[in-house]
């Protein structure tokens, strides 16, 4: 697969040099002087586990540039749950932020690009030696036809599961590797009261990401990527099983599921009230930084059940919109978190890894050592439930059909919405 990535990675590059040549910048900054010096940041990193790591990333640009003022426009809600909704109506009405936080992949280039709402950023990715420093895998997330739309701040994991290590330890569990390990697992806490899994799906997103990773477990990573480029079908056996086996798992967590958002779930996993939870590693900020816990003592990691050598990955980005107020300031700011120093700031605090190859992994706890390391050798997969596998609408009904599932249970009916849902975004058709 390496080799694979290596010969694309050079015909890439080769087309992306050529596409900068040819690109012109017709960018200028406002005439108004009050105007210039301002930078609108549009991004869903507010309260806890989110917060931190925007901070110490806005510090290092505003330590290089203490003239421009940073209007930190964040709106809350994890995963952009109420952010999407404000940011579309902005785009529509042509008053795009300077800059906003988007995911590599479809979001990025399905959404935005193919509406013509960004501006290519070939040019600074050549000036500032980029080609090199980022893995191909993730240019190729944040490029269309051949032009790079947005910069990569990290990668996060989707598909880890966090456990209580005290818990664990108690009952002399160790973490469940595939789906009947964590059933056999899930059999024993329960008999001894402990709510084996915990949910927060509060915001429906919660629960189609615990669905990804299930789906990427009885797929397997080849025939998951595959779902998304129509070379497997909907019809398919194994995404039957997938329901079958997470409708299995939800009769494991907590009963008030639906009142919790993420942060709560892997409190209670942090807590002891809850033994395990499947949650991208934005948890460890949370776990780590906001919830005093120690890594390894408190609470310990793993691959979710079945997923071992996938890594099912979620980048967050940021662009230049076409119309922004601000583009030389929002060019300085893209530069910044390009950077191996902003990266290196920000990426330890949020649980991500750095987008960039050449990042200190020396800042990085055992976790973040560990998943560099993965995301070398794993089979990488774009997730579902952040946008990159499929377009906006696609994901929205997946979401609305995994809530009704998770409260309803019915395999057939979230079967036949699944594929009327494929069908209506034309997902696999296209390709
Ligand atoms: C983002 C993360 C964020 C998480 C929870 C994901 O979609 O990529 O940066 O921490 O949502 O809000």
């Amino acid at each position: 697969m390496r080799k694979e990535w290596s010969t694309l990675a050079l015909l890439f590059a080769l087309m992306l040099v050529l596409t900068a040549c040819s690109q012109s910048s017709a960018i200028s900054e406002p005439s108004d002087p009050k105007q210039a010096n301002q930078l609108e940041i549009f991004s869903w990193w507010t309260g806890a586990g989110e917060e931190a790591g925007l901070q110490a990333l806005l510090k290092v640009f505003t330590e290089k540039h203490p003239d421009i003022a940073v209007v930190n426009a964040a709106a809350a809600g994890g995963a952009g749950t109420n952010f999407k909704t404000v940011l579309a109506t902005r785009i529509q009405k042509n008053k795009p932020p300077d800059t906003f936080q988007v995911h590599g992949g479809a979001e990025l280039n399905e959404q935005w690009v193919a509406a013509g709402k960004m501006e290519p950023l070939n040019d600074l990715f050549t000036q500032q030696g980029w080609m090199d420093k980022f893995p191909a895998s993730l240019v190729q997330m944040v490029s269309k036809d051949g032009k790079i739309y947005s910069i990569p701040v990290n990668v996060h994991r989707s598909n880890v599961l966090w456990y209580n290590k005290k818990v664990f330890d108690q009952y002399g569990l160790k973490p469940p590797a595939t789906f009947d390990d964590f059933f056999k697992a899930a059999d024993t806490l329960k008999a001894k009261g402990i709510t084996p899994l915990a949910l927060g799906d509060k915001e429906p997103w919660a629960a189609t990401h615990l669905f990804e990773s299930v789906l990427a477990g009885t797929l397997g990573p080849i025939d998951y990527n595959k779902l998304w480029s129509g070379h497997v079908h909907f019809d398919d056996p194994r995404i039957k099983l997938a329901f079958d086996t997470y409708k299995k798992m939800l009769t494991y967590v907590n009963q008030d599921h639906a009142n919790h958002n993420w942060q709560d779930s892997v409190q209670m996993v942090g807590k002891g009230e809850a033994a395990m939870t499947v949650m991208g590693d934005w948890a460890k900020g949370y776990l780590s930084n906001d919830l005093e816990l120690k890594l390894n003592q408190d609470f310990g990691f793993a691959p979710a059940p079945n997923t071992k050598g996938i890594f099912i990955a979620v980048t967050d980005t940021f662009g230049l919109p076409k119309g922004a107020k601000h583009p030389l300031a929002t060019k300085k700011f893209l530069e910044v978190i390009g950077s191996a120093e902003a990266q290196d700031a920000f990426n330890p605090i949020k649980g991500s890894i750095p987008a960039r190859l050449d990042a200190d992994v020396n800042k990085y706890d055992e976790y973040g050592k560990t998943t560099i390391e993965d995301f070398k050798k794993d089979f990488i997969t774009p997730s579902l439930a952040h946008g990159s596998a499929a377009p906006q609408g696609f994901v929205a009904q997946c979401n609305q059909l995994i809530h009704t599932f998770v409260a309803q249970g019915d395999v057939p009916s979230a079967l036949t919405a699944l594929k009327q849902a494929a069908t209506a975004n034309h997902i696999g058709s296209k390709k």
